[in-house]
C-alpha cells in the first residue's frame, strides 16, 4: 500500500513496547487510496490470533465490531453486547496488529442518547482498548455525535444502509435504499462527511445506490451487501473463512472451510485420545538427564534415620541445577549438587569413549568382602576383570540390597550408589593398616547408565602429605558412561579407629 508522506519518530518518546506505529495505516492513507482509486479488504477481527493472521496478511484494517454479539459472545442479534465485554475483545485486537488500523464498533446503547454519551464511550474504547478509530451506526441523525468525536481528535466511521442494531426498527433484516430511500441515504453520507466521518460504511443496499454514495462523498466507501461500487469491501471473518455453517447471506464469500477443518482435527484428536496415540513421547516434558553429581560428605553417616530435602535452585527448560541435603538429626550429614540437562540428538556426534570392559558373564567372582567388613560390603557381588593391583582395578559389582529398604529405586539411583565404593575397590593399602576415606564424590555421565552391573575402572593415587584421589572410569554393559572423582583423607589407623576403617569421616 502505497503512502505519500513518510511518518517522524513520535515527539514525546514512547513506552518500549514491540508495536512500533512507523508502519501504521492511518486514516489519511486509506484517503490516499480512494483518490488513487485502490480498492482495499477490511476483516473483522475479536482476538489476537485472528488480528495478528490477517495483520500479517495485509488486511489495512481490523474491525472489532458488535457483530462479536453473534460470533463470539452467541448473542442472538448485536443489541446484547456490552461495551465492557466489547473492550477486552478490542485491546486484543489492537495489541496484535503491528500495521492495521484497528476500529472498535461503539455497541448498541452506548453512543445514541447524546453526543457527550458518544464521546465517553469512544473515549473509553480509546484510552482501554488503544483502537485507532470507532465507528457507529446511524443516518443524519448522528451528525451531532460524528462532529463531537471528530473535533475531540477521534477519527470515526459512519455505518449506514442496514444498521443492525436498529433491526426492530427497519423491520428484520432487509435491504435498505431501495428507490426513493436511496436519496435519503445519500443525503446522510454527505452530512455525516461533513460533520467530520473520515469513512462510511455502506451495509446491504442496492450496488448502483452504493456506487453513487461512493461518487458523491470524497471519503472512502466500505461496502457489505452493496455490491461492487464501493472503494472497500468487508466481510464477518467467520463468514470468509467458512466457520459459520447454515444459511448464509447471499452477499457472503467463503474463501475456506474452517469448519471442517476444525471439525475433523477435532474428531483426529479425540480419537488419538481414544486410542493413547496422543501425547506421543515427542509431545512430553523431556525428561532431564543428569550430567553431573556430586556429594559432599559433611560428616559420619549412621545406620538412622535421615531427613533429605530437595530444591532446584536454577530452575531451567534445558539445563537445570537440583540442590539437596541429608540431615541426620541437627545434623547436615552430606550436601549434594546435580546439573540436569534437556535432552538433544547428538548421535551423530558421538565419540571419543574408552574401550567397553569384559562382560561381567566372562568373568570370575572375587571374595571382596574378605578385605573389608561390613554388612554392605557383604552384600556385593564383585568380579575384577583383570587381577587387582594395588591402587588399580577393574571390576563390575552389583547388590541385591534395596538402595531404600522395601521402595523401588531408579536405575540410576542405584547405580550411583555402587560407585561410592570405588575407593575401596581401587584400594592402595591393606584398610587395617591405612584409612583413606573419601570425603566427596564427584560424577560426571556422558551417557545414562542402566543397571544392574556397574563397571568400575579405578586408580588410587595417595599424594606425599595425607590427600588422595580415586579416578574411575565408569561402565555399564553397553560401554563407559562417565567419570567419578573422590577426594580421600589418608592417614595412619590407631587404634580408636579400626572399628570404622574406609569409611567416610
Ligand atoms: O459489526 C460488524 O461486524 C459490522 C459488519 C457490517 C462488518 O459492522
Amino acid at each position: 500500500m502505497g503512502t505519500t508522506v513518510s511518518e517522524q519518530p513520535a515527539p514525546y518518546g514512547h513506552a518500549p513496547v514491540s508495536v512500533t506505529t512507523g508502519g501504521r495505516i492511518r486514516i489519511h492513507h486509506l484517503q490516499q487510496m480512494k483518490e488513487r482509486g485502490e480498492r482495499w479488504a477490511m476483516l473483522t477481527a475479536y482476538d489476537m490470533y485472528t488480528a495478528a493472521t490477517f495483520d500479517d496478511a495485509g488486511i489495512p484494517v481490523l474491525l472489532v465490531g458488535d457483530s462479536a454479539a453473534n460470533n463470539v459472545y452467541g448473542y442472538e442479534t448485536s443489541l446484547p453486547v456490552t461495551v465492557d465485554e466489547l473492550i477486552p475483545l478490542a485491546r486484543a485486537v489492537s495489541r496484535s496488529a503491528r500495521r492495521a488500523l484497528v476500529i472498535a464498533d461503539l455497541p448498541f446503547g452506548s453512543y445514541q442518547a447524546s453526543p457527550e454519551q458518544c464521546f465517553h464511550t469512544a473515549a473509553r474504547f480509546m484510552k482501554e482498548a488503544n483502537v485507532h478509530a470507532v465507528k457507529l451506526e446511524g443516518g443524519e441523525e448522528m451528525t451531532p455525535q460524528v462532529e463531537l468525536l471528530a473535533k475531540s481528535g477521534i477519527p470515526v466511521m459512519a455505518h449506514i444502509g442496514f444498521t443492525p442494531q436498529s433491526e426492530h426498527t427497519l423491520g428484520g433484516y432487509r435491504v435498505q435504499g431501495r428507490g426513493d430511500d436511496a436519496g435519503r441515504l445519500i443525503t446522510a453520507a454527505k452530512a455525516l462527511e461533513a460533520a467530520g466521518a473520515f469513512a462510511l460504511l455502506i451495509e446491504m443496499i442496492p450496488g448502483d445506490v452504493a456506487a453513487e454514495i461512493s461518487r458523491s462523498v470524497s471519503i472512502p466507501t466500505v461496502g457489505i451487501g452493496a455490491g461492487n461500487g464501493c472503494d472497500a469491501q468487508v466481510l464477518v471473518w467467520q463468514d470468509m473463512a467458512g466457520l459459520r455453517t447454515g444459511r448464509l447471506p447471499r452477499f457472503v464469500k467463503q474463501y475456506a472451510d474452517m469448519n471442517a477443518v476444525l471439525r475433523t482435527a477435532a474428531q483426529q484428536y479425540a480419537a488419538d485420545v481414544a486410542d493413547g496415540s496422543f501425547p506421543a513421547a515427542q509431545h512430553a516434558q523431556p525428561v532431564m538427564l543428569l550430567s553431573r553429581i556430586s556429594f559432599d560428605i559433611l560428616g559420619r553417616l549412621a545406620g538412622d534415620e535421615c531427613d533429605v530435602r530437595v530444591h532446584t535452585a536454577r530452575p531451567g527448560r534445558t539445563i537445570e541445577l537440583v540442590e539437596a541435603t541429608v540431615a541426620m538429626g541437627s545434623r547436615t550429614v552430606v550436601s549434594a549438587r546435580a546439573w540436569y540437562m534437556a535432552p538433544v540428538d547428538t548421535v551423530l556426534v558421538a565419540g571419543g569413549v574408552a574401550r567397553p570392559l569384559p562382560a561381567p558373564d566372562s568373568v570370575t567372582p572375587w571374595p571382596f568382602a574378605a578385605r573389608w567388613p561390613g554388612g554392605f560390603v557383604k552384600s556385593l557381588e564383585v568380579r575384577p576383570t583383570t587381577p587387582p593391583v594395588a591402587g588399580r582395578t577393574t571390576v563390575w559389582l552389583r547388590t541385591a540390597v534395596d538402595l531404600v529398604e522395601g521402595e523401588a529405586a531408579s536405575e540410576l539411583a542405584s547405580y550411583l550408589a555402587l560407585v561410592d565404593t570405588a575407593n575401596g575397590i581401587a584400594a592402595r593399602e591393606a584398610p587395617d593398616r591405612w584409612m583413606f576415606p573419601n570425603i566427596d564424590l564427584t560424577v560426571h555421565l556422558h551417557r545414562q547408565p542402566t543397571g544392574p552391573w556397574v563397571g568400575l575402572d579405578s586408580t588410587a593415587v595417595f599424594g606425599p602429605s595425607g590427600l588422595g584421589v580415586t579416578s574411575s572410569v565408569l561402565h555399564d554393559q553397553t560401554g563407559p558412561v562417565g567419570h567419578a572423582q573422590q577426594s580421600l583423607t589418608v592417614r595412619p589407623v590407631t587404634r580408636k579407629e579400626t572399628d570404622n576403617q574406609g569409611r567416610s569421616p
